[in-house]
């Protein structure tokens, strides 16, 4: 039987998932996702734009730096300037990646970079010649490829695979073209391209019209074998190709398709919540793979027929992509073998100090609570890693509000960059969280602006954990929080200081 080929994993959650509205992570936290990223099999590491600023310099670095087995892509334009700063922040890498990209379609050659066809062509074999000088592996992207002419585009590819590159890129950067479509683009690529052998075809989808995924499947059919993609599909607009979905789709029809990959499906699920929880974008409870409800049967029929044989309605187990299975019920009378288990099991590797608080922890939750579902417990380790990296920390809260009675609030905050420095505010606000924020604001002494706000239940039944998500605005920056509590103000207040934290990190860090 002919050997499978293999599938290349490029995942750009760190670039482009980066990139989309309100994603914003910080070095710790961008660094703690690319080790998740290698332990998902991940091939290739997209970690940052180096030239973008000198955050992202940095944390590309770093990424570079701590990755073992993936390769640490980092992206340029086709300019030495660029390729310069990029070769810079990748080269510690032990498999380092230039990744060039520009336009080819002559919407974008015309308005966006006022050049010409042959203009383009030759800043593109100047770009790839000039990094291949530094680094040996060279990816190009030939940007809105989706709506390039076909004629231009064959001869670019051509062109960069000549002076170099090992990867070419064809993105359907806005999401413009149909499966059937997409996959005819590259199975002309690969019929007129005449050095096509001595590249790999990579694709790139964004997600405007819901076909990014499937854009990405009709391309690997027709011969593309790296696939670019996002864990929970995050990216600029409406996203890139999820990750997961397409990963999955290779695993569930190994018929169908006949190609293998690297991806350890058991890590999916955790690393999307890892994902969802240091960018606050949620993931929306029917996606696929991840969703809350992705392996919840309702309907009588189907539960009928999940009791008989699961295979009547689950194409895979949720198992497969490491969610976890909850046959023990966690609650106030279990005890640190359980609880330590259970962490083990929904994947988290932890110190002993770190466990032992969470235990802490969940012993007070627990008080409250009847039942501790995973997502709780997940919830309290992401609290407590997040408590590491806090300039500031929440000491004590509580409000007041009521019908006729001016909403108040009383926080005190631990200032952990100066030593002792623990402040006691009270302020009023036209509600429990507004007085809350106030009173915050006046130790922080930070002008941050809240401008998006959300509230809802982690987990089930009225005494349920209440999770806040929201975005503040810092110097023209978004910045994500997340809380959670039984207290929806305590909740609040905690979401609105990781925003401030991760404000302030960046701050330091752009000093
Ligand atoms: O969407 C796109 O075209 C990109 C390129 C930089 C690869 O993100
Ligand atoms: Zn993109």
């Amino acid at each position: 039987m002919k050997k499978q080929d293999k599938i290349i994993f490029f995942d750009t959650t760190l670039r482009d998932g980066e990139q989309s509205p309100g994603a914003s992570m910080n070095f710790n936290e961008k660094l703690l996702v690319a080790k998740q990223l290698e332990t998902l099999g991940v091939d290739v590491i997209e970690a940052g734009f180096p030239i973008s600023s000198p955050g992202d310099f940095e944390s590309v670095k770093s990424i570079a730096k701590s990755v073992k087995t993936s390769i640490v892509a980092g992206l340029a334009r086709a300019s030495e300037k660029d390729i310069n700063a990029c070769w810079d922040a990748v080269k510690i890498a032990k498999k380092p990646r230039i990744h060039i990209f520009l336009a080819t379609s002559d919407l974008h050659i015309e308005k966006k970079l006022n050049k010409t066809r042959p203009q383009i062509l030759d800043m593109a074999v100047k770009a790839v010649k000039y990094a291949k000088t530094l680094c040996k592996d060279v990816e190009f992207s030939a940007e809105d490829a989706g709506r390039s002419d076909m004629d231009f585009l064959c001869g670019v590819v051509e062109a960069v695979i000549d002076a170099g590159a090992l990867t070419v890129n064809i993105p359907d950067t806005v999401g413009y073209t149909m499966p059937a479509e997409f996959g005819a683009k590259i199975a002309e690529i690969k019929k007129r391209v005449s050095n096509i052998s001595k590249a790999v075809i990579s694709v790139h989808c964004h997600n405007d019209l819901g076909l990014a995924v499937a854009n990405s499947l009709s391309a690997i059919e027709n011969g593309a074998r790296q696939v670019e993609c996002t864990i929970n599909g995050i990216g600029e607009r409406a996203g890139n190709a999820s990750l997961e979905e397409i990963a999955m789709a290779i695993k569930v029809r190994p018929l169908y398709y006949n190609v293998s990959h690297n991806i350890k499906t058991k890590e999916i699920y955790k690393t999307s919540k890892l994902v969802s929880s240091l960018t606050g974008v949620a993931v929306q409870v029917n996606k696929a793979i991840v969703g809350a409800n992705a392996f919840a049967h309702e309907s009588g029929i189907h539960q009928d027929g999940m009791l008989k044989d699961r295979s009547t309605y689950e194409i895979m187990t949720p198992s497969d992509v490491g969610v976890p299975e909850s046959s023990l019920v966690l609650g106030k009378h279990s005890g640190r073998h359980a609880l330590f288990t259970r962490i083990k099991s929904l994947g988290y590797k932890l110190e002993q100090a770190s466990l032992d608080q969470i235990f802490e922890k969940f012993k007070i939750l627990a008080d409250k609570k009847k039942v501790i579902f995973d997502d709780d417990i997940v919830a309290l380790i992401e609290e407590d890693a997040a408590a590491e990296r806090e300039a500031f920390s929440l000491a004590y809260q509580s409000a007041s509000s009521g019908t006729g009675t001016i909403p108040t609030a009383t926080v005190k905050v631990i200032n952990n960059d100066e030593k002792g420095g623990a402040v006691k505010e009270a302020a009023c606000g036209v509600g429990p969280v507004d007085a809350t924020y106030r009173a915050i604001d006046k130790i922080t002494k930070m002008d941050i602006k809240l401008t998006d706000f959300s509230l809802k239940a982690v987990s089930s039944g009225v005494d349920a954990l209440g999770e806040v998500f929201l975005k503040a605005k810092y110097k023209g920056m978004v910045f994500s929080g997340k809380g959670a509590s039984t207290d929806i103000v305590e909740a609040s207040a905690k979401a609105y200081i990781q925003a401030i934290n991760k404000a302030k990190a960046f701050e330091r860090r752009n000093k």
